[in-house]
């Protein structure tokens, strides 16, 4: 586990060498040193800090609400997935888990962690135009991501999943950021991302997981309720058109840094030019649509540039917001920018 949160030695020259890695290195420089000498780890223990573990938490209400909340991640489906016995309980509009994309239950380095992020709420959200609470951005998974509907606030799930995820965040020293969050950023390409091209890298790459039409594989055929063994990537089971992972600069990262499943973003497989093109295939196949999109985004200017629905401030087509390239979109937005 220790490895995978802290950047070993090996990991210090792709470091070096890498073209991303320019903020994590403090901490993995000590954690290095930490290793080869005792005294070095003592002023590195003040700066170094790794995800709390789960299990050693007691089996007193706190802990078994913090379980309760890694569980709700990890296997949604079963807890508030479309097809649990009580309709009252139906949240999620899909079978996804929400651990299907935050990996490793929400502790993995740029597979989109939940870990370190408590104190940054409340924040200003562009895409709401306003600021949000940790309980508001979980629901906003819920009604993307998830395809589904709002937990209500201070219903046991809700207080579980952010009981967890405030978990996820003890032990920082205040004002210390998280390194990790997202899911990395690889260089773009200068060229629209090709679907064509992509279909070809999925068929080699992701079909024998992911399935010819991107339906995943459920967990046990032929009862439908226990969620998938490999996520659906596109169709009616998967997230909406308005989900985080519909954007191709998010997605082709993901792509890069997890796909094949097990991958890290030490050791990534996926050429950064296959991810991109793999990345638009995906997002160019159908998915659930959710109503309301144009009202995203009040503020145009902070509208991702990688947003696939308008509308937009800077004149650019809906085409090129999907696919790239996006060097002239932000050139442009920097103009135009007070
Ligand atoms: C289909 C993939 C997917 C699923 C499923 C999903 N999320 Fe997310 N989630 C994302 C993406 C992508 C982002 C980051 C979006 C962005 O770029 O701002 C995100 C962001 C978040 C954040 C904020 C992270 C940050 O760095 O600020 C939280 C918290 C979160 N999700 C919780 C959940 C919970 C809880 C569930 C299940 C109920 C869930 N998500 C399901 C893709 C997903
Ligand atoms: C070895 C099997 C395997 C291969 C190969 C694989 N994946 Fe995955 N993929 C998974 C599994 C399993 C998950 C869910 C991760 C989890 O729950 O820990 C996943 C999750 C995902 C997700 C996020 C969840 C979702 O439903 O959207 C995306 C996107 C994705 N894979 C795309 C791809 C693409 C594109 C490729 C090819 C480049 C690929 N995968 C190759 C097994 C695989």
């Amino acid at each position: 586990m220790l490895s995978r949160l802290v950047m070993g030695c090996s990991a210090m020259q792709r470091f070096q060498a890498g073209y991303f890695f320019r903020t994590i290195g403090f901490v993995a420089a000590v954690f290095g040193m930490a290793v080869s000498g005792q005294a070095i780890a003592q002023t590195a223990s003040a700066n170094i800090w790794t995800v709390p573990e789960v299990g050693a938490l007691p089996l007193d209400a706190y802990g078994l609400q913090v379980r309760r909340g890694r569980d709700l991640i990890t296997a949604t489906y079963a807890h508030i997935g479309p097809e649990v016995p009580d309709p009252a309980k139906r949240f999620a509009g899909n079978n996804l888990a929400c651990g299907n994309c935050h990996l490793q239950a929400g502790t993995k380095k740029f597979g989109l962690p939940i870990f370190g992020l408590f104190d940054l709420f409340p924040q200003y959200s562009a895409r709401r135009g306003a600021e949000i609470t940790i309980e508001d951005r979980i629901n906003s998974c819920m009604v993307r991501s998830m395809n589904g509907r709002q937990l209500p606030n201070d219903g046991p799930e809700m207080q579980a999943l952010v009981a967890y995820v405030r978990f996820l965040s003890s032990g920082m020293a205040p004002g210390q950021k998280p390194q990790g969050l997202g899911a990395g950023a690889m260089p773009e390409l200068d060229r629209a991302a090709d679907p064509e091209r992509g279909k070809g890298i999925y068929a080699n790459t992701c079909l024998a997981c992911h399935n010819t039409d991107g339906s995943g594989i459920r967990r046990s055929l032929p009862t439908t309720d226990l969620g998938y063994m490999v996520p659906p990537l596109w169709g009616s089971d998967s997230f909406n058109d308005g989900a985080g992972m519909a954007r191709l600069i998010t997605i082709a990262n993901f792509l890069h840094f997890n796909m094949p499943h097990g991958v890290d973003y030490l050791d990534p497989r996926l050429s950064v030019e296959d991810a991109w093109d793999v990345a638009a295939y995906v997002i160019s196949q159908p998915r659930p649509q959710k109503a309301g999109l144009d009202k995203d985004f009040p503020d145009l200017l902070k509208k991702p540039i990688d947003t696939p629905y308008g509308p937009y401030a800077d004149g650019f087509s809906e085409q090129q917001h999907k696919y790239g390239p996006y060097a002239p979109i932000r050139a442009a937005l920097a103009r135009i920018k007070p």
